[in-house]
């Protein structure tokens, strides 16, 4: 993971599987497996010392919520190297994302947009499943890898694995990193450094390389204009940090957390629940909210907080009637929503409003 040594050089090289390193105070040999020395290229990472430094910030983690819109800004200007990717993957019949965690959550989205946008069918496979369920991949599957570190173990054997049948791309966040060796095309997300534990700016940078790539394959010009607003809607929301702080302290009660959503706000949905559970340690679950009578509903009662994501958009109406039901269960709901719905809102317990112009 070469943002831990940023601080001491950023002249890396990488190892294959049986080399040895000897260093000494005179400098480095390699050698391979066979003892045999070898000569190892050395890439130039072009990140700063500082950008993994916390500047001011009292942990990485706030710092890196701050950068996502320099993210999101830096990301877009992918936009020619993903049209040249796109110029060349002719017959593509078939797209399975494949990630872990907050990659895997990305990956969601991206299904739900190629699909609607560009009318490719798009599978999303865990990793560490991908051996199990992916039996019918061929020569027209295009194999998308999303990953921050582009070291994650389940994803690389499972790219070794689609790198024999068909057409590999990695979404990755760390030059140089193993799957941006081993995939065959590669888009480069420009998040910087993310040294917290938690994904956060390498999240949004990865839905804008998403996002990107779906709109240019389904030359949707008018998407492509709209993403250049995402970065100032992020600053906008980041304004309200006072409020933010204040609105988590009013749930310092609860141990069980419910995130709902529906169509793109499922993915989001899921993902607030795993920042939950990763960072205060307080059990949270995802679910689509249609999927919430189908069991779930059971344990929604007095005083649980649910955390409604309703959007204006196609899914606005169903969601608008799974946030009454859990309020009928007496449900603190907290619901994340458009300004001009406000009114809808008026049984939450607290609304966070985003600006209007965001759909669906
Ligand atoms: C969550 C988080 C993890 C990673 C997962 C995959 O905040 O950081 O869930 O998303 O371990 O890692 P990468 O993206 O490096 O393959």
């Amino acid at each position: 993971d070469s943002p831990a040594i940023l601080k001491y050089t950023n002249n890396i090289a990488y190892l294959d599987k049986g080399d040895i390193v000897i260093l000494t105070e005179d400098g480095v040999t390699f050698k391979d497996e066979n003892d045999k020395v070898i000569k190892k290229e050395i890439d130039v990472l072009d990140w700063s010392p500082e950008m993994a430094e916390k500047e001011g910030y009292d942990h990485f983690m706030i710092k890196e919520i701050n950068e996502q819109a320099t993210s999101v800004k830096n990301t877009l200007t992918q936009r020619d190297n993903i049209q040249k990717i796109i110029d060349d993957l002719d017959d593509v019949s078939r797209i399975c994302f494949v990630a872990c965690g907050t990659s895997y959550h990305a990956s969601l989205t991206g299904k739900y947009l190629l699909e609607s946008l560009a009318g490719i069918p798009t599978d999303v496979i865990l990793a560490s499943e991908f051996k199990y369920s992916a039996k019918t991949l061929d020569e027209n599957t295009l194999v998308i890898f999303i990953s921050q570190s582009g070291e994650t173990a389940d994803s690389l054997k499972a790219l070794d694995v689609a790198n024999e049948t068909s057409k590999t791309l990695g979404i990755v966040n760390v030059a140089g990193s193993s799957i941006t060796r081993r995939a065959q095309y590669v888009i480069q997300t420009q998040a910087g450094p993310e040294i917290g534990v938690a994904a956060t700016k390498t999240y949004v940078s990865q839905l804008t390389a998403i996002y990107l790539f779906a709109a240019l394959m389904a030359k949707d010009d008018e998407l492509l204009n709209d993403l250049d607003n995402v970065p100032d809607f992020i600053d906008e929301v980041l304004e309200d940090v006072e409020s933010i702080k204040a609105m988590s302290q009013r749930y310092n009660y609860a141990k069980d957390f419910f995130y709902l959503g529906r169509g793109y706000s499922y993915p989001t949905a899921l993902e607030g629940a795993l920042k939950l559970k990763e960072i205060s340690y307080i059990h949270g679950e995802g679910y689509a909210a249609g999927e919430l009578k189908h069991g779930p509903l059971a344990l929604i009662d007095e005083g649980i907080p649910v955390v409604v994501v309703i959007p204006p958009g196609d899914s606005h109406k169903k969601t608008m009637s799974n946030l009454e039901e859990v309020r009928a269960r007496g449900a603190d709901v907290l619901a994340i929503g458009a300004r001009k719905d406000k009114e809808q809102f008026t049984h939450a317990k607290d609304i966070f409003l985003i600006n209007d112009d965001v759909d669906g």
